[in-house]
């Protein structure tokens, strides 16, 4: 089986600035990506920003810039978010870049080879702002405007001189293709949407625009541009070098193990992408997770609301951690979920600086003082040590099968219960009271805990990963050996160096913070 494992997030339209969804699909394909690394796969781990199309185009109208010049201001906003939420991406993409620009033209003339192209006139509703093309029953009309059902965004009338992908003949195609994949769509209850609305029949799909300019000229017409969500989804592949095909990113990455989006971009992603893919001959990703949407107090977050959360705010008032851990235990992957500043403090407090973050600084302190701080070494375990061990290594199979189902709720449950029970075992086996008892029995309850803390950070690592660095680094163990290998070994500490000192891992956020 190969170890190789390529994630992907969207690629964010760069108009605005960075908000908490797209910290939220980036997170959590960063969450995924570090795991796989633990798991000791060769992950290519990719993001950027889909900078073409009449939406990115009006707005730096608007803003009086050139549109590429726009782009590359507000493309580095992304850049940096990257920086800020401790991504560990390994490629950053543009769609302005040379290497997209030939591969979208790389695809199109598959396409055109393949004979699944040809010129038209499209007439019917689009949305700027979604840069998406709507039937009549699902645009209403509301407050005097036509808007998406779907989306709620204005659309407008359009007519004009289009090419057209032959998207009609793939419908059988693509049923059969999530058919024999059942889990090429995740949650399976998005899957359902999907295959209702291909099982209606697919319309051909306008590929092509004529009324604006920003975006890869058609090859050999160039009054028109490739539109933009054919442009922007073939990133994916553009990153591996494609259209070479030969080369190694491109056969040890594709097809794509998993592509981390929301659920508004779910029909591009399960239905275009792979019969664009299939059409140009090439193999549909194996995998697409559509998650919900983040509510702000159980509603949308909007401007005219004033209900929304800053990333980069909380970020630098509590820290990354502490927004990457709140945003995925408190929302559950799939669905949509609220969020709010209360329900922030109370989780930080309480499942991290209460349980894991009491943990390891109540552990360490206890050594520096009664040991020289300087691990126990001691395999004179009982019972109840083994156990706890135990406990979490039996679990392994099972929190790698939650993740390969991208079951992250699930996970991180069952890590923290770890961490609980930690504590628990510390609180009942009194290693204070064996000091003066039984100096040898103290020296295995620490070196049983010491262990278990271990094993605890690695888990959590692809979700704090600064934290768990900072306690495994106080025990002097080399990052490169976070992976699965490190938990089943309990000979890999060090018991004659010091432990070094451990920072503050997360400060208790008191009420009127
Ligand atoms: N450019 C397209 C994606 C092209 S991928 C080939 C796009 N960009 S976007 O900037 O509008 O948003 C991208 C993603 O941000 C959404 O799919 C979703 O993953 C995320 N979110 C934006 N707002 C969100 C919430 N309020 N909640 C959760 N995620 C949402 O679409």
């Amino acid at each position: 089986m190969s170890k190789n494992f390529y994630i992907t997030t969207p690629i964010y339209y760069p108009s605005g600035k960075p908000h908490m969804g797209h910290a939220y699909s980036s997170i959590v394909a960063d969450i995924f990506a570090r795991f796989k690394r633990i798991e000791k796969y060769e992950v290519l781990f990719l993001t950027g920003t889909d900078e073409h199309g009449q939406k990115i185009q009006k707005e730096a109208k608007k803003n009086n810039k050139d549109p590429k010049i726009f782009c590359d201001e507000l493309s580095d906003n992304f850049r940096s978010l990257t920086k800020k939420l401790n991504l560990s991406n390994d490629d950053f993409i543009r769609t302005t870049e040379t290497r997209h620009y030939e591969s979208v033209i790389g695809i199109w003339n598959r396409l055109i080879d393949s004979g699944d192209i040809y010129l038209g006139k499209y007439s019917g509703w689009y949305s700027v702002s979604d840069e998406a093309f709507y039937e009549k029953d699902e645009i209403e009309d509301k407050d005097g405007n036509k808007v998406s059902k779907s989306s709620g965004s204005r659309v407008e009338w359009l007519e004009e001189e289009s090419y057209f992908f032959k998207l009609s003949i793939w419908g059988d195609r693509l049923l059969e293709f999530y058919k024999n994949n059942p889990d090429f769509i995740l949650p399976s209850s998005r899957k359902n949407e999907v295959v209702k609305f291909v099982e209606k029949g697919l319309k051909d799909l306008s590929i092509s625009r004529t009324s604006f300019s920003w975006g890869i000229p058609v090859p050999k017409n160039n009054k028109h541009v490739i539109y933009v969500w054919l442009d922007a989804l073939t990133n994916y592949i553009s990153a591996l070098n494609f259209p070479d095909v030969t080369n190694t990113k491109f056969k040890n990455f594709w097809p794509a193990d998993l592509h981390i989006i929301g659920k508004d971009i779910l029909r591009f992603h399960a239905i275009f992408w792979p019969a664009f893919l299939l059409a140009a001959k090439l193999s549909p990703p194996k995998r697409v997770f559509g998650h919900g949407w983040i509510l702000s107090d159980d509603k949308k977050m909007s401007k005219s609301l004033g209900n929304i959360l800053d990333p980069i705010e909380i970020i630098n008032k509590y820290g990354v951690d502490q927004l990457r851990y709140y945003l995925v235990k408190e929302v559950s992957l799939g669905n949509d979920g609220s969020i709010s500043m209360d329900n922030l403090k109370n989780c930080i407090n309480s499942d991290l600086a209460n349980n894991y973050g009491n943990l390891c600084q109540r552990v360490f302190s206890f050594i520096k003082k009664n040991c020289n701080n300087k691990i126990p070494e001691n395999t004179n375990l009982n019972k109840k040590d083994k156990n706890l061990l135990d406990n979490l290594i039996n679990n392994l199979p099972h929190l790698i099968k939650l993740m390969n189902n991208q079951n992250l709720n699930e996970y991180i449950k069952v890590v923290l219960s770890f961490s609980f029970e930690a504590n628990k075992y510390f609180n009942d086996s009194e290693p204070w009271t064996e000091k003066k008892k039984n100096h040898k029995r103290m020296e295995a309850i620490l070196f049983t805990i010491i262990q278990q803390i271990k094993n605890i950070s690695i888990l959590l690592n692809p979700i704090v990963p600064d934290a768990t660095k900072k306690v495994l680094t106080t025990l002097n163990f080399p990052s490169k050996n976070i992976n699965f290998d490190s938990i089943k070994n309990m000979n890999n500490l060090n018991h004659k160096i010091e432990l070094n000192n451990l920072e503050i891992l997360f400060r208790k956020i008191e009420d009127d913070n």
